[in-house]
């Protein structure tokens, strides 16, 4: 059975637009999923003991103060498919989901420094960004606001891309605070993304 590692960013539970689309993407992959709610039980920041243990040499013994990303890094090992879905905060990721990707993207262990760059040591696997809006990022707005700045998607493609994961789909749900029809409509885009990532 296929096992997936769905990370939720959003603190407004059923309300979230993010969170609606990325359950329906969870069931539509099917298989045992792990929820990760990272808005309620955001991860650690990083702290000095965290920074001093990733320069220290690698022991077979994992250091306290990487305890908390081993354990995330593992459920992402574990995990055949990852399915993200996060609100955008002032054009980039929400605190939380920032918190769990400086667990995750760590040196000699999930990607190596080489002169040629850092390589992900992570295999390769699908994986889902769902980001809810409430204007829009992609192109213009329908009465013609020209597109905001996007610090979300590309830099969790690059974060992700670091690590070994390199087959990322996203499903944006653009405007959803504009009123109901403009949610209806971002809603319907988005399904019909998802219909032709995973064709039901
Ligand atoms: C602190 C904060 C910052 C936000 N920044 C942006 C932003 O930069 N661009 C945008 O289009 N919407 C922004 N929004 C709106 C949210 O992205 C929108 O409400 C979205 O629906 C939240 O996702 P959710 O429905 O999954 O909770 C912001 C909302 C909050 C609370």
């Amino acid at each position: 059975m296929k096992n997936i590692l769905y990370l939720t960013c959003s603190p407004r539970g059923a309300e979230s637009w993010s969170r609606r689309i990325g359950d329906d993407l969870v069931a539509r992959l099917g298989g045992a999923v792990l929820t990760r709610n990272l808005a309620d039980d955001p991860p650690p920041w990083i702290d000095a003991g965290f920074s001093a243990a990733i320069l220290a040499p690698v022991t077979e013994a994992v250091p306290p103060a990487l305890a908390v990303s081993e354990a995330l890094i593992r459920e992402m090992e574990a995990a055949d498919a990852l399915v993200i879905a996060t609100p955008m905060n002032n054009f980039g990721v929400p605190a939380p989901l920032k918190a769990w990707i400086d667990q995750i993207v760590r040196v000699n262990r999930t990607f190596r420094s080489t002169p040629e760059g850092k390589i992900g040591l992570l295999q390769d696997r699908p994986a889902y960004l769902v980001v809810a809006s409430g204007g829009w990022f992609t192109g213009p707005s329908p009465i013609g606001t020209p597109a905001q700045p996007d610090f979300l998607t590309g830099y969790v493609r690059v974060v992700l891309e670091t690590i070994g994961i390199r087959s990322l789909s996203v499903i944006t749900l653009e405007g959803v605070t504009r009123g109901a029809d403009m949610a209806a409509k971002a809603v319907e885009k988005a399904r019909a993304e998802m219909d032709r990532l995973l064709p039901p």
